[in-house]
């Protein structure tokens, strides 16, 4: 069985004061609920993170996501962070390759590709190990075109490309049609299990069976208190990546508990 994964992505959204206010709120709606058949993560802005860390020491721990990474190990990358900085902080999964970055700070699979291998190195760590979120999902024109299950083996193929298959197996991969984020249009769930059975089988022609049968995918793009029932419902879908809808507490609790 795979257990779900939901991942809240704050993107450039709440700084250190609203990370705060969202976690007071967050720690009281939580209460004495046990999340224990899903895992759940936010993706915070690096300044918000060291709020929401300090918090967690003796109260509410929240489990931690970098939105993004560094491949190199340390130097001179003005403005960036390294994994080992990240493992340091105990952040726990790491988006890559999400389409905001390959659009606007021109990351190609081959950069998704060092980053990947770069987390997977920390998996030889028991403790400190990172679990890659690698993202991947066609433009509006490709969903028009057809061409979605191209687009997405090629970024599959070439984003994985030298990962061992025990490695992959510890991946989790999100597929997030670009149409769909941000924009209130989701894919219906029909659509979203459809290319995810279709990446699945990808994964087999990859690998095996039983990396196929291993690996978590979760599907994003405007995911919602509303939808995300009828989505995490599909066989193949195995949590979400949340935009908007993880930005206010009470909606990211629901979506945490969807299965209450
Ligand atoms: P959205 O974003 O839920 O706001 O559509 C999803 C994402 O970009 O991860």
């Amino acid at each position: 069985m795979r257990k779900p994964v939901i991942i809240g992505n704050w993107k450039m959204n709440n700084g250190p004061d609203a990370a705060n206010s969202f976690y007071e709120k967050l720690e009281k709606l939580i209460g004495k609920t046990e999340i224990d058949a899903v895992d759940w993560s936010i993706a915070a802005p690096f300044l918000s993170m060291v709020t929401l860390m300090q918090k967690g020491e003796d109260r509410l721990y929240i489990p931690l996501s970098a939105q993004n990474v560094n491949e190199n190990e340390s130097g001179a990358f003005t403005g960036e962070i390294s994994v080992s900085m990240l493992q340091e902080c105990g952040i726990e999964y790491t988006i890559i390759g999400h389409s905001e970055r390959r659009q606007y700070f021109s990351e190609t699979n081959e950069i998704v590709n060092k980053k990947l291998k770069a987390l997977v190195n920390t998996f030889v760590s028991e403790e400190d190990y990172i679990i890659p979120v690698l993202a991947f999902g066609e433009t509006e024109a490709e969903f028009d075109n057809n061409q979605t299950l191209e687009v997405v083996k090629t970024q599959l193929t070439e984003g994985l490309k030298d990962i061992k298959a025990t490695d992959a197996q510890n991946i989790i991969l999100a597929y997030e049609p670009i149409w769909a984020i941000g924009t209130g249009k989701t894919a219906t769930p029909e659509q979203a299990q459809n290319v995810i059975k279709s990446a699945r089988e990808i994964i087999k022609d990859i690998y095996d069976a039983e990396t196929a049968d291993t690996i978590r995918i979760q599907y994003g793009g405007s995911v919602n208190p509303n939808n995300v029932k009828e989505l995490m419902a599909q066989p193949d879908i195995d949590g979400a990546l949340v935009g908007g809808a993880s930005l206010d507490p009470e909606s990211f609790y629901k979506l945490i508990t969807f299965n209450k």
